[in-house]
C-alpha cells in the first residue's frame, strides 16, 4: 500500500548569478558533451544563467567556433531559438595545454569575450580534462594573470579524482594552492548535486520527528548501496589505475555516509558542514589491516548477463590488463566511534556489472524493546525501515507494521511512499545544473573542502597500499555479471546476522 504525498507551502530561494564567462577545458570530451554543456543549456532554458555570460570551449581538437557549435547543437534538446541563443554565446580555441601560446591565445580571447558580454572580468575555469593537467593549466592561468580576483572573480572547477592516494592529493593541494585561494577551488562530487542527495539534510534537519531516533539507541545498522549495470565501458586506461574504492567510495559513497550521519551543522552553510563533515570521518574508526577480509571485501566481475545479455568479464574488456587485480566491487562495514553512532555497523558496497542500477540508504531501526502480543515474539515484528532512494526512482519509503483487517490479531507491513516524479510532476534536475549555478554563485556547499577530502584519503589510503603491495595475493573474489557480487559480500554481513537490502 502507498500513501498519497501531497506538497504543500513550499520555500524556494534561488538568486541570479553575476554575470560570468565559463571556460571549459576538455571541451571536445565526453563529460563536456554529455553532461556540462546539456547543463548550461537547461539553467539557461530556466532562466538562471546570468543575463551576461559567454562560454569558451578550450581542447587539443582541431574547431573552429562554428565548428564547435555544430558540435554543441548535437548535445542539445529543446526549443530550437533558445538553442540558437545559447550557442551565439559559445566559443572555442584550440591548442596544447602544454603549449605557452594556448594560454596568450586565450588571455586575448577572454578579454574580447569580457568586453562584449560584459562580463566584469568574471571567470569559472572548468576542469574536465585528465588530472595530470590539473596543475599545469593552472599555473599558466596564474602566470598570465587570469586566477587573479582583483575587482572580479576566478574560480576553478576540478574534477575528480583529486590525487590517486593522500600524499599525491596533498600534493595536488599545495601546489593549487600556490596559485589559488581556497575559496577559488571548487573540488566536484557530483553526487552531492543530487536533489535526492541534497535532500537528506532538508530530511534530517527541516522535521523534528527524525532527530530525536537518528541515533545508536533507535538505529539498527544503515546500508548504503551505490550498484551499476554497466561494465568499465570505454575507461580502462583510468579503470585499471583507479578500481572501485578510489572511483566511487574514496568520495560519493563517504559523501552520502557524510551526509547520513553529520551533527545538525550550527548553520546551512559551507565552512560549518565542512566542519561537520571532517569530524565524522575523524571518527571512523580505521581498519585493522592484519584483519582487512574481514571488514573490506573487493571483487570484479566475470562474464555473466545483464538485462538476458551476455557481457563479458572485466579482464576482457578493451583495454584491461588479462591480469588486472583491479576491483570493479568493494563491500564494507565502516564504525563510527563517537556519543551518535557508537556501535551502529554501516554496510557499504558498490559496484560495476551488478544486477540493477540503483543507490539507496536503508536505515533499519531496532526492533521493539518487547512484544504485548501473545504469540508473536519480537523478533517476528519486523523493523521499521527508512528508505532513502537516490536513483533511479527518486523518492524515500519508510515501512510501518499495521493492523490488517480480519482477525483481532493480524498484522502487516505497510509503506509510506514519496516518490519524487508523482509528487513533483517532473525527474530531478541533472546533478550538474546545481553544481555549477552554485559555483557562478560563488557557495562551496556542495563541493569538497580540503580537509575533507584529505581526511577521506586517510581512511583509505592504508588499504590501498596494502592491497597493492600484496597485488598477486590480496583476496579479490570473482562475481559472476548480472549478480549483487561476491558471495563474500553477503557473508561479511551475515557474519553480524543481517543480510544486504537487494532493491527488486
Ligand atoms: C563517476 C564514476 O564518478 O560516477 C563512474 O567515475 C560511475 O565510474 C559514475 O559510473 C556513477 O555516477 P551516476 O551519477 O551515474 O550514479
Amino acid at each position: 500500500m502507498s500513501v498519497p504525498v501531497t506538497c504543500k507551502d513550499f520555500f524556494c530561494t534561488e538568486s541570479h548569478p553575476q554575470p560570468v564567462g565559463i571556460i571549459i577545458f576538455g571541451a571536445s570530451g565526453d563529460l563536456t558533451s554529455r553532461k556540462l554543456l546539456p547543463s548550461l543549456f537547461n539553467l539557461f532554458l530556466r532562466g538562471l544563467m546570468p543575463d551576461d555570460f559567454y562560454i569558451l570551449g578550450v581542447a587539443r581538437t582541431e574547431f573552429t567556433d562554428e565548428t564547435f557549435r555544430e558540435k554543441v547543437k548535437e548535445s542539445l534538446t529543446g526549443d530550437n531559438g533558445k538553442i540558437q541563443d545559447f550557442l551565439e554565446r559559445t566559443f572555442y580555441t584550440q591548442g596544447e595545454y602544454d603549449s605557452i601560446s594556448l594560454y596568450s591565445d586565450l588571455k586575448w580571447r577572454i578579454k574580447d569575450l569580457e568586453k562584449r558580454f560584459t562580463t566584469k572580468g568574471n571567470k569559472i575555469f572548468y576542469m574536465a580534462v585528465p588530472p595530470s593537467l590539473y596543475l599545469p593549466i593552472v599555473e599558466n592561468l596564474g602566470d598570465l594573470g587570469l586566477t587573479s580576483q582583483e575587482n572580479a572573480f576566478s574560480r576553478v572547477i576540478i574534477e575528480k579524482p583529486f590525487g590517486f592516494d593522500l600524499d599525491s592529493a596533498n600534493e595536488l593541494d599545495k601546489k593549487l594552492h600556490m596559485t589559488l585561494k581556497e575559496d577559488q577551488i571548487y573540488r566536484i562530487d557530483h553526487y552531492l548535486g543530487k536533489e535526492t542527495v541534497q535532500n537528506i539534510l532538508i530530511f534530517r534537519f527541516a522535521n523534528s520527528i527524525f532527530e530525536p531516533v537518528w541515533n545508536n539507541r533507535y538505529i539498527d545498522n544503515v546500508q548504503i548501496t551505490v550498484a551499476e549495470d554497466i561494465g568499465v565501458e570505454h575507461r580502462a586506461g583510468y579503470y585499471e589505475h583507479a578500481g572501485l574504492v578510489r572511483d566511487m567510495f574514496q568520495n560519493h559513497m563517504m559523501q552520502l555516509l557524510s551526509l547520513v550521519t553529520i551533527e545538525p551543522p550550527s548553520t546551512f552553510d559551507a565552512d560549518e558542514i565542512h566542519n561537520e563533515k571532517v569530524k565524522i570521518f575523524r571518527s571512523i574508526r580505521p581498519f585493522p589491516l592484519d584483519d582487512l577480509d574481514s571488514w573490506f571485501v573487493r571483487g570484479q566481475y566475470g562474464r555473466g548477463k545483464i538485462d538476458g545479455k551476455e557481457v563479458v568479464s572485466y579482464v576482457e574488456e578493451p583495454g584491461v590488463n588479462p591480469n588486472s587485480k583491479v576491483e570493479t566491487f568493494a563491500a564494507a562495514k565502516f564504525m563510527i566511534d563517537n556519543w551518535r553512532w557508537s556501535g551502529v555497523p554501516f554496510y557499504m558496497r558498490s559496484g560495476k556489472r551488478l544486477q540493477k542500477r540503483v543507490s539507496e540508504i536503508i536505515i533499519t531501526f531496532k526492533r521493539v524493546p518487547h512484544s504485548i502480543f501473545p504469540q508473536l515474539p519480537v523478533k517476528n515484528i519486523p523493523s521499521n525501515i527508512l528508505k532513502i532512494n537516490i536513483q533511479p526512482e527518486e523518492g524515500i519509503v519508510l515501512s510501518f507494521q499495521a493492523k490488517h483487517p480480519g482477525p483481532k490479531l493480524c498484522m502487516s507491513t505497510l509503506t509510506m511512499d514519496f516518490k519524487y516524479t508523482e509528487v513533483f510532476g517532473t525527474r530531478p534536475p541533472e546533478a550538474y545544473e546545481r553544481l555549477l549555478l552554485d559555483c557562478m554563485f560563488g557557495d562551496q556547499t556542495l563541493f569538497i573542502r580540503d580537509d575533507v577530502m584529505r581526511e577521506s584519503w586517510k581512511i583509505f589510503t592504508p588499504l590501498i597500499k596494502k592491497w597493492e603491495s600484496e597485488k598477486d595475493i590480496s583476496k579479490l573474489d570473482i562475481y559472476e555479471a548480472g549478480t549483487w557480487g561476491p558471495a563474500s559480500s553477503d557473508e561479511l554481513i551475515k557474519k553480524d546476522g543481517r543480510e544486504w537490502y537487494n532493491a527488486l
